[in-house]
């Protein structure tokens, strides 16, 4: 066989995936890509901020071909680049952080490799809330863990419970998504306390020591007033990821980054170690040009009322049409549930109207679809029809 067994089977289990895509094609040529409703990508379609363009061309006139300014750097990434961010976290998350506890790194998805291979020996347990960013599969097993996946509540809300039962002396790291992908849920301040006192709690009966890591790339994406807690404040085994690909709109520029906790049990050898697996990985550093980029504009963002529009415009077009959901509070995805269990033949379905969205059980959630809104406000509006026929063929 040309390619590993392994990877083989991830292939054959994530193609739904690339079936959607090449689906997509398919249909954009025969029908012309206005005529297709496109939300199966979370790929945002808001431009990035006026400052990061401003910024941007600053940065390229003052260091464009300047000998130096593309070098390798330390694994760990600018220092300038990390004061700022350490100065900008620790007033938002009234946490002292200094630029020592910052890792710049190829976007969260960098981030959580670097966190995982950083963290795990073989068969060290992550505990996993379900619905899951799907990556968080394959992100794991790159570095020899067991993800240990435990339901939530019926609004998505953290079920401690579930956590309780799942954490065992085997569980190195506790994994959460908030505002999550694929439900736009985003955790309240008291489910965060009690979590934290959870791996505290579980700490002391195992004698371990249990990391919460939080992923975080939505953050800045919520609605109506909601705030996303501060894992920083309420858990010293804490490590933050996040990354600009959503708050800036620049996925494709990979730029993001771990903040560790101060208070964290280890936290030099931590630091060592990611800074290690970020060369290791073959990362290297995050790429520097962005590197200058973020580093001067903390605290500014994509304007979220560009996506409020458009959840609401969405979740009142489904309301209408009779879908059930939870309306999310942030991020930009909605998960609805399907009026059948199976979900992959409700996607199928919504294709045949053209409407291309993603069948939850690929993300832990079956009997759900995931639509991803980070899309022009036409392909909302015309896409409603389509959904409304579908729902009614079967109610
Ligand atoms: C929950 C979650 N984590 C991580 C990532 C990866 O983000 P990045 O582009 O910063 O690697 C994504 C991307 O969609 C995501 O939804």
């Amino acid at each position: 066989m040309a390619i590993a067994h392994k990877i083989e089977g991830f292939m054959e289990t994530s193609s739904w995936i690339r079936r959607m895509f090449e689906d997509g094609i398919e249909l954009k040529k025969q029908y012309g890509a206005e005529n297709v409703f496109d939300f199966s990508l979370g790929n945002p379609n808001v431009a990035p901020p006026d400052r990061f363009r401003e910024l941007l061309a600053a940065v390229v006139e003052e260091c464009g071909c300047t000998p130096g300014a593309h070098m390798y750097m330390q694994n760990v990434g600018y220092a300038d680049t990390r004061t700022e961010i350490a100065a900008y976290l620790s007033r938002g998350h009234a946490v002292p952080l200094s630029a020592d506890h910052i890792v710049m790194t190829c976007g969260a998805g960098g981030a959580l490799n670097v966190v995982f291979k950083t963290l795990f020996d073989p068969g060290d347990e992550i505990v996993i809330p379900k619905p899951f960013f799907a990556e968080y599969t394959f992100y794991v097993d790159n570095h020899g863990g067991i993800p240990v996946f435990v339901d939530t509540n019926g609004d998505f809300s953290l079920n401690l419970d579930a956590v309780e039962r799942a954490v065992t002396g085997r569980t190195k790291a506790v994994l959460i998504n908030s505002p999550n992908n694929p439900t736009g849920k985003v955790y309240d301040q008291r489910s965060i306390d009690g979590l934290a006192a959870l791996i505290d709690e579980k700490q002391r009966e195992f004698g371990t020591e249990i990391y919460l890591v939080s992923d975080e790339p939505y953050s800045t994406i919520v609605y109506d007033g909601i705030m996303v807690p501060s894992i920083l404040k309420a858990c010293k085994n804490s490590l933050l990821i996040t990354s600009y690909s959503k708050s800036l709109s620049v996925p494709g520029e990979r730029i993001g980054y771990i903040a560790v906790n101060p208070g964290a049990a280890g936290v030099e050898k931590i630091i060592g170690g990611l800074t290690l697996s970020n060369r290791i990985l073959g990362f290297t550093n995050a790429p520097a040009l962005m590197q200058r980029v973020v580093g001067r504009m903390q605290g500014v963002y994509v304007d979220v009322e560009h996506y409020r529009r458009k959840r609401d415009l969405l979740c009142d077009g489904l309301w209408q049409a009779g879908f059930e959901f939870e309306p999310p509070g942030g991020a930009f995805y909605l998960f609805p549930r399907t009026p059948i269990d199976d979900d992959v033949a409700f996607v199928r379905a919504l294709q045949k109207k053209n409407i291309l969205v993603v069948p939850g059980r690929g993300f832990g959630g079956p009997g759900h679809i995931r639509i991803c809104y980070c899309v022009d406000d036409a392909t909302i509006i015309n896409a409603m029809d389509g959904f409304a026929a579908v729902m009614k063929q079967y109610r």
